[in-house]
Parts: structure tokens; C-alpha cells; sequence
């Protein structure tokens, strides 16, 4: 009898799916004593409880059953509108709730866009260094990745072309996080939007813009959404209620535009999931539906991470070497830190020693070529552990070297 091995009832595309080091450092992270500047975690005592424990009752009391009922694929329409609304409000431009579809987190409506698109073999265009959780999310479709070099500006329009031109097979679409992208905390500048547009609608590529940190925004004003541009090019928009709410509700929304792109969308959820949780959906637009306090609400945690931000700035210029580089993002939840000739990978295993974790650069570089970045998370620690943790940080590259 022939003895078929384990690994051989799995799909193909299994051999493909890579191990989150964010996920697997968060299992450490749990010990008290270690500071971890590692997950994306929002500040958990910035959850509103309160208002979400009425808003629940509320939903009960006024929807009772159907809030807990099956319902439809795109989403329950108080929610979609809700999205619609306030993309219209934040963009100035008209948005129709019919091109909305609640997806359970945005990281599945990244599943979702990759099921649509991405047979084996397929190339996707990212930014270098990229978001773990997008490649994770192609890795599954077995996509090759084209890569497009970054600047402080984000991604650079040049780069981006010369990899078009060149490109064969012509890959799928560009995936990109415009505002205060994870890992960087970079954001793509208002000339090199309108740039990326115009190159993506000249060689025919669609454009999935995710944007979880918009909303975050400590400083200046906000720039204008790739879906808002007029363009043949199809934008699938990416929002999500995971920083600006809870993560732990999975309510997030696509908006796609383009109707054929939309159906398919939505026949790949239905076998997915049905639905997104109608019980959420419920208290989220409950909750969210007035205004000025979901607005004010937004503020607050957008306040609370400037200060954080700056707090951890602050600390690196003073315990960093003069050589090593980070940036200072004016919204979102990270910041990237540069340490030319270190391996960050190895220099986490002396850190973790010390109490302080990150997550390692390489790991945001779909071709693992890149290996003396860091990205240092700081929604989810407090002021005084941002500097003690800082302070960590520096005398482990002293030891690095030693
Ligand atoms: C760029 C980006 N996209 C998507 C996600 C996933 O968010 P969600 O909680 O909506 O699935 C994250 C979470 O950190 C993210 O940083």
C-alpha cells in the first residue's frame, strides 16, 4: 500500500502561505514586563465600552431579532450608508451606499480582491517595503510580487512606470496604503497621487487603496483619496472601522465603483461567510450614527497618538547612533526606523532579551532583501514605556555591534 505523506493532501498553494512573525511575537509579548512597540494594536483604553455597551442595548430594544438574524451579502444598509456618507463628507466627493460592501475586516475584503483576481503565477505590483498582512492575504492565490521603490513621498511614480513597461505577464493590479502606510508610517504626497492615477489609467491597472489611517491624521490636512480622481483606471477602496473603532468587531467596507468588479466581490463573500456579522453591523452604525461624538471620539485617539508619536521621536533622536534614520509620520500608528549595517532580525533576539520588541524590516519586503528596518508601533504603549522602551532599543544596538 502506497504511504502518502502529510504535506501531500495539502493544496499547492498552502507551500506558499508564510508564518506572520508579528502574529507569532504577539504570543510573547504577552509577559507583563516586555515592551513591545511589535503588533498594530489600537490603544485599548481609548475603545469606547461605555458607549458601545448602550448602543448594544439600544440595538436590542429598537431591532431586537433582525440584529440577529442571516442577512445580505453587502452588508445591512444603515452600515453602507453610513460608509457612503462619511467618505462623502471626509472627500468631498458623492459616494453611492449601493457601491459599498461590509466585509469582516478589511483584511478580508484583501482575501476577497485576491480571490477575484489572482490565479498561480499572477504578479501584484507593492510598494517596497509593503503591508505583511496584504502579501500574507496574495501569498494564499500563489501571486509573484513586482516591487516599486519608496521614497519619504511613498511610492515613486518613476519606479512604478519602468516596472509597468517591463512587466510580463502584466500583473493584476497595484496595491498601495496612500495615508501613514504600515509598516513606514510614510504618506504618498498630493503631486505623486495624481501621477500614480495617470500612470495606472494609462497602462489599464486597477488600484486597491487601503486606507486604515486616513482618519488618523495629527497634522495637516487630509489628501485626496485615489478613488476620488476621475479615472478609467478601476480604485477598490479599503476603509475599516478597526483603528477608528475596535478592532475586534471585523467591520470594515469596500467600495468598488465598477459594478462587474463589485459582483464578483460579493459572490466571493457569499461563499466565504454569507455575511458579515449583522449584530456588529448593528451596533457599529448604532454607535457611529451620531457624528459629533463618533467625530470627537476619532480626535481623541488621533490626540493621543500624536503624543505618542512624539514622545517616541523625541526618545529615538536621543538614544539612536547619528547614522540611524526614522520617520516622523504626521498620523496612523508607526514609525520606521533605519540602522544601516544591522540586521534587524538579529538585533530583535538581543532586544527581546532586554524587554523591548519590534517587528523586523525584512519581513515587510516581498523579495526578504532588505534587512536593516524596523517598524516600531506607538498607539499601544504608554508615554513612560515609549521611553523606557526607546531607551532599551539603544542599548541594544550598543550590544549589537559589541
Ligand atoms: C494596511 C493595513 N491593511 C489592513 C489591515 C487589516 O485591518 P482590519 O482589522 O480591518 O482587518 C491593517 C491592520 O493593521 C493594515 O495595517
Amino acid at each position: 500500500m502506497a504511504i502518502i505523506s502529510r504535506a501531500a493532501k495539502f493544496a499547492a498553494r498552502t507551500a506558499h502561505l508564510r508564518a506572520s512573525t508579528i502574529r507569532e511575537m504577539l504570543k510573547v509579548t504577552q509577559q507583563p514586563e516586555v515592551i513591545s512597540f511589535g503588533g498594530g494594536l489600537p490603544a485599548p483604553e481609548l475603545f469606547p465600552t461605555g458607549a458601545i455597551a448602550r448602543a448594544t442595548q439600544r440595538v436590542m430594544e429598537r431591532y431586537g431579532a433582525a440584529a440577529l438574524q442571516y442577512s445580505v451579502t453587502e452588508g445591512i444598509p444603515e452600515m453602507r450608508t453610513w460608509v457612503a456618507e462619511r467618505l462623502g463628507r471626509r472627500s468631498g466627493c458623492a459616494f453611492d451606499a449601493a457601491t459599498v460592501t461590509i466585509v469582516n475586516g478589511s483584511q478580508q475584503g484583501l482575501d476577497l480582491l485576491g480571490k477575484v483576481f489572482l490565479d498561480p503565477g499572477d504578479h501584484v505590483v507593492l510598494e517596497d517595503p509593503a503591508y505583511l498582512g496584504a502579501i500574507q492575504a496574495f501569498d494564499a492565490y500563489q501571486s509573484r510580487y513586482l516591487t516599486v521603490d519608496t521614497d519619504d513621498e511613498g511610492l515613486i511614480p518613476d519606479s512604478l512606470e519602468r516596472v509597468l513597461e517591463r512587466a510580463d505577464p502584466f500583473p493584476k493590479f497595484l496595491y498601495v496604503v496612500p495615508n501613514f502606510s504600515n509598516p513606514t508610517g510614510r504618506t504618498l504626497s498630493r503631486g505623486r497621487r495624481e501621477k500614480v492615477v495617470r500612470i495606472c489609467e494609462h497602462f489599464g491597472l486597477p488600484i486597491i487603496e487601503d486606507d486604515p489611517y486616513g482618519e488618523l491624521r495629527f497634522e495637516g490636512e487630509d489628501l485626496p483619496s485615489l478613488i476620488t480622481y476621475d479615472t478609467s483606471a478601476p480604485v477598490m477602496y479599503l476603509g475599516t472601522g478597526s483603528k477608528i473603532m475596535a478592532p475586534g468587531m471585523r467591520i470594515a467596507w469596500l467600495v468598488i465603483p465598477d459594478a462587474e468588479i463589485r459582483e464578483k466581490v460579493v459572490l466571493a463573500k457569499q461563499g466565504a461567510d454569507l455575511h458579515s456579522g449583522t449584530l456588529t453591523q448593528y451596533i457599529f452604525s448604532e454607535y457611529a450614527s451620531d457624528g459629533h461624538s463618533f467625530d470627537a471620539h476619532v480626535a481623541r485617539i488621533a490626540r493621543t497618538y500624536a503624543a505618542r508619536q512624539g514622545v517616541m521621536s523625541d526618545a529615538l533622536a536621543e538614544a539612536m547612533p547619528a547614522d540611524v534614520a526614522f520617520t516622523r509620520p504626521k498620523g496612523g500608528m508607526f514609525l520606521w526606523v533605519t540602522v544601516p549595517g544591522i540586521d534587524t532580525t538579529e538585533l530583535l533576539r538581543i532586544s527581546a532579551e532586554m524587554k523591548v520588541v519590534f517587528v523586523p524590516g525584512v519581513n515587510f519586503y516581498p523579495h526578504r532583501n532588505v534587512h536593516d528596518g524596523m517598524r516600531l508601533n506607538f498607539s499601544n504603549a504608554t508615554e513612560k514605556n515609549i521611553r523606557v522602551g526607546v531607551e532599551r532599543l539603544g542599548h541594544a544596538i550598543k550590544m549589537y555591534g559589541g
